[in-house]
């Protein structure tokens, strides 16, 4: 076949995977010409543009040569920009501007501006990690890529323009060094001491906080409920290392990690509008890529207004409820995202909103009533360890003292977390054969009197108690399907 070839190595992302992917620059002899061959998408075709005006700006040569660049493993569909740095530097190598060997301890991964300034891409962390496991010890990246890189334990070497690469490999440019990510810097979660009286609704959060347990809150418009959802991560116990990690990940994949901020140390909070696609909220698409179900994977996932999404997006959500993950099904394969998350809804007990407000008369006739309750899924209610309704407020509570702030609210709610998992306290006789006669007056399904016990539990752990007493049970008892939700029995 005759001609040059050379090589770099860089990772495509499959779901939240990355592969390994060989970049080949093979320049012969003839016409010139410039082909991308193994798969590439209508994305990276566009990056022949990038780089040939990238190369160009760099002030190096565009090789008059008949260009061939191959993508392989070629069964794998490529897509995204991030293969525009390889594929120049894959160039450069096969035409002599940069040293080959050079170019082979390294892995690549960016995008190119047609003025040779090197861009972030998505999933930067999976890559970092993929070329680390590979044995490759240093990435090439964007400069606003390397914080991420340096997480994944491999050493970044961050290029902000494709001269400053080249440089580089040619031995002429020494790269800055890459510090550890800085401590979280956002603005704080909102706090519970901004929500005045709910008290049973602040209990249920501090609940639903402790034991994980999914949580409705029902009532007339404008009784804070939004408010009361918005508070939970602020109360949650912070990620683990692992956790924070895990949830970079997926964040850094979905394109979805806030600029200069590379680790994710607090549970994500998701809140999708109901007009959000299915694919949106479960995942989905090519790629594919993962929705807000995995975005609010070890966090918070609020559905306001539960009543207004619809009917598909709720079911769909069914799985990771229950499975903790989502599965989506591709041709080639079965692609997984973790998605277990706490999930909130809110509602309007009636389509008027004025049923839990004592001062005003619903208007509701039966008939729509029950087919604003028929929409929504039973078996979506189903998931709701906790029902509360929040109702208008009294005046004397609004205006009164402060509330506890959510700082104070947190210390127990990691003291519960942490004997929930060391030593769960068991289910007293008393509180089991209080349950068992609920379950037998309530008609409860196996499903429900496996939540309650699970609530009791949790109620108890906060109580620093040795054992579920009665007294946990019925409390656990209480938050399940008051009358003006009878939607959720
Ligand atoms: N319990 C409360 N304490 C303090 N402010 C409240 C409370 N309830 C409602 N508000 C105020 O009313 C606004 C609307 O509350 P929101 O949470 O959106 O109500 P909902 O979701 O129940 O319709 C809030 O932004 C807040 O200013
Ligand atoms: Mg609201
Ligand atoms: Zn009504």
């Amino acid at each position: 076949m005759g001609g040059v070839l050379a090589r770099a190595t860089t990772h495509a992302l499959v779901g939240l995977e990355a592969r390994s992917i060989e970049v080949e620059a093979h320049l012969q002899r003839g016409v010139p010409a410039f082909a991308i061959v193994g798969l590439p998408d209508k994305g990276v075709q566009e990056a022949k543009e990038r780089v040939r005006s990238g190369i160009a700006s760099a002030e190096l040569e565009w090789p008059m040569r008949r260009i061939t660049v191959n993508l392989a493993p070629a069964d794998l569909r490529k897509e995204g920009s991030g293969f525009d740095l390889p594929i120049a530097l894959a160039i450069l190598a096969a035409s002599h501007q940069i040293p080959l060997d050079m170019l082979m301890e390294h892995a690549a991964l960016g995008e190119l501006a047609l003025d040779g300034r090197i861009r972030p891409v998505p999933g930067a962390i999976v890559a970092a990690e993929a070329a680390r496991r590979s044995g490759l010890a240093k990435l090439l990246c964007a400069a606003e890529s390397a914080p991420e890189a340096a997480l994944a334990g491999i050493e970044p070497i961050p290029v902000r323009h494709l001269a400053e690469a080249g440089a580089y490999l040619r031995g002429r440019h020494e790269p800055e060094p890459v510090g550890e990510p800085p401590a979280y810097a956002g603005p704080p979660p909102p706090d519970l001491r901004d929500v005045r009286g709910q008290e049973r609704a602040r209990r249920a959060l501090e609940i639903a906080a402790a034991g994980r347990h999914n949580l409705l809150l029902g009532g007339p418009p404008g009784t804070g409920k939004t408010m009361l959802a918005r508070r939970l991560p602020g109360i949650l116990p912070p990620l683990t290392r692992e956790e924070a990690l895990e949830v970079t990940r997926i964040h850094s994949v979905a394109g979805a990690l806030p600029a200069g901020q590379p680790l994710v140390p607090h549970p994500p909070f998701r809140a999708p509008h109901h007009t959000a696609s299915t694919p949106a909220v479960v995942g989905g698409g090519p790629g594919p890529r993962p929705g807000e179900a995995t975005l609010a994977h070890r966090g918070v996932l609020l559905l306001d207004e539960l009543g207004e999404f619809p009917r598909p997006s709720l079911e769909a959500l069914r799985q990771p409820l229950e499975d903790g993950m989502v599965a989506i099904a591709r041709i080639g394969g079965r692609h997984v995202f973790p998605a277990r998350f706490l999930l909130v809804g809110t509602m309007n007990l009636c389509p008027c909103g004025a049923r839990g407000d004592p001062g005003v008369e619903c208007s509701c006739s039966p008939a729509r009533l029950a087919a604003y309750r028929q929409k929504l899924s039973r078996a979506l209610l189903d998931r709701f360890d906790l029902v509360v309704t929040v109702p208008r407020a009294r005046s004397q509570e609004v205006t009164g003292a402060p509330a506890e702030p959510s700082s104070a609210v947190a210390e127990r709610v990691i003291d519960a977390d942490r004997r929930l998992r060391e030593r769960p306290p068991p289910i007293g006789e008393a509180a089991a054969s209080l349950l068992a006669r609920a379950v037998d007056s309530l008609g409860l399904s196996a499903r429900g009197h496996a939540r309650i016990s699970r609530v009791a539990v949790t109620i108890a752990a906060l109580a620093a108690a040795a054992d579920v007493a009665p007294e946990h049970m019925a409390e656990a008892l209480s938050y399940r399907s008051p009358s003006e939700l009878a939607v959720a029995a």
